[in-house]
């Protein structure tokens, strides 16, 4: 398929859409998929997103092109110092027949942030916006039907251009692929066994833990084989300076539950902050819970009634154990906590508009 021009700027109320979709984009042929199969691993779907940015500093209005490899120099500024970001959201069939994406415009400016911090140019949120929504329409045969999964959407921006000393790169790449996912942990809701790294850390103050660079990444990848081979699903991180307060768990926000009071990490520029955790806070908040963001001491997270982690691809996913130190710590007897159910079931309602979305999240794909 020849590449096609985007960047006409999409209307923001909502549209009714037909069962099948989209526009009736979904007429295409069905995938081959077994949809209760899914699991969060990579599928190769039909349709990317590609815009680039020169030396002034302005994006050109990208072009959809037919999903493929990349071709870049080997001196890539991402390849070399690793100047990369990427965003991570949802699109999901929803109870009216719609395809929705929840909050992307959060990712966007996520993005924009992480982008001054790399020192590359921030990709314009209308940009970004009207990339996602068109590599998703133009993929929507790959939306796992209501139930079964979501389109997961990766934005990525990078230095693509040469450069050989230590130095923001000459050109940029934007680009969005999507691959239909299932759950991130195995078991989906039941609750997962975490270990508490006392070896490693995630980020350090004045790093660049609280936006999504590429580079975070690479360093969690042993941590998190090490506690996958004890049998762990992940490890939480504690802060780097008094290596005593959590801050995340692998790619997701940290919640625990004592008394009734729901505590997050505060935002202190080493955690990310997740548009799925903004999201709890708020709908807790509005269900009458005290939420506290403040620094969890980990005796603190220990002692708790319920924890659970909360992102794009966890979800809001129970912890029913955390190891810290030769102490086992459970929670709600390996149960979902009541709590994180009420959580968890509120934010997938919404998400999936089996509820009044109150809030104005969700946006239909257009
Ligand atoms: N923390 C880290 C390190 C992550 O990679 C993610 C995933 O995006 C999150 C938290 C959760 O963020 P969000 O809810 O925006 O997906
Ligand atoms: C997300 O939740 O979108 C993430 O970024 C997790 C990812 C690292 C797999």
């Amino acid at each position: 398929m020849p590449g096609r021009g985007v960047g006409q700027p999409l209307k923001a109320e909502a549209h009714p859409c037909n069962a099948t979709g989209v526009h009736g984009l979904l007429e295409d042929a069905e995938p081959s998929i077994d949809w209760d199969a899914l699991t969060f691993s990579f599928k190769k779907t039909d349709r990317m997103y590609l815009a680039t940015c020169g030396q002034d500093d302005e994006w050109q209005s990208g072009q959809m092109q037919d999903f493929t490899d990349l071709s870049m120099s080997p001196a890539a500024g991402v390849l070399n110092y690793g100047q990369g970001l990427f965003e991570g959201m949802k699109a999901q069939h929803a109870a009216d027949g719609c395809i929705v994406l929840f909050r992307p415009e959060m990712n966007a400016t996520r993005m924009q942030e992480g982008a001054r911090r790399l020192g590359m140019p921030p990709v314009p949120e209308r940009l970004f916006l009207d990339a996602v929504h068109t590599t998703v329409r133009e993929n929507a045969r790959w939306v796992p039907p209501i139930g079964k999964g979501a389109l997961y959407v990766r934005p990525l921006l990078m230095g693509s251009g040469p450069i050989l000393g230590v130095a923001p790169a000459p050109e940029y790449t934007f680009l969005v692929y999507v691959s239909p996912v299932g759950p991130y942990f195995k078991g989906g809701i039941r609750p997962i066994s975490l270990k508490i790294s006392d070896e490693f850390h995630r980020a350090a103050p004045g790093g660049s833990g609280g936006v999504k660079a590429i580079g975070n990444y690479a360093p969690g990848m042993i941590p998190s084989k090490m506690a996958k081979g004890e049998g762990y699903a992940e490890v939480i991180y504690l802060d780097a300076v008094h290596h005593r307060y959590v801050e995340e768990v692998g790619a997701a926000n940290f919640f625990c539950v004592k008394d009734g009071v729901i505590s997050t990490p505060e935002l202190t520029g080493t955690i990310l902050p997740g548009v799925t955790r903004a999201s709890v806070i708020e709908i807790a908040g509005s269900r009458g819970f005290e939420v506290r963001e403040e620094s969890i001491d980990v005796e603190y997270a220990l002692d708790a009634d319920e924890c659970f982690c909360a992102g794009t691809a966890a979800v809001v996913a129970s912890i029913g154990s955390i190891e810290h130190d030769g102490r086992v710590a459970e929670y709600s007897g390996g149960e979902v906590g009541p709590i994180t159910m009420e959580l968890y079931k509120a934010l997938t309602a919404i998400q999936q508009r089996r509820a009044p979305d109150d809030f104005g999240w969700t946006v239909v794909v257009e």
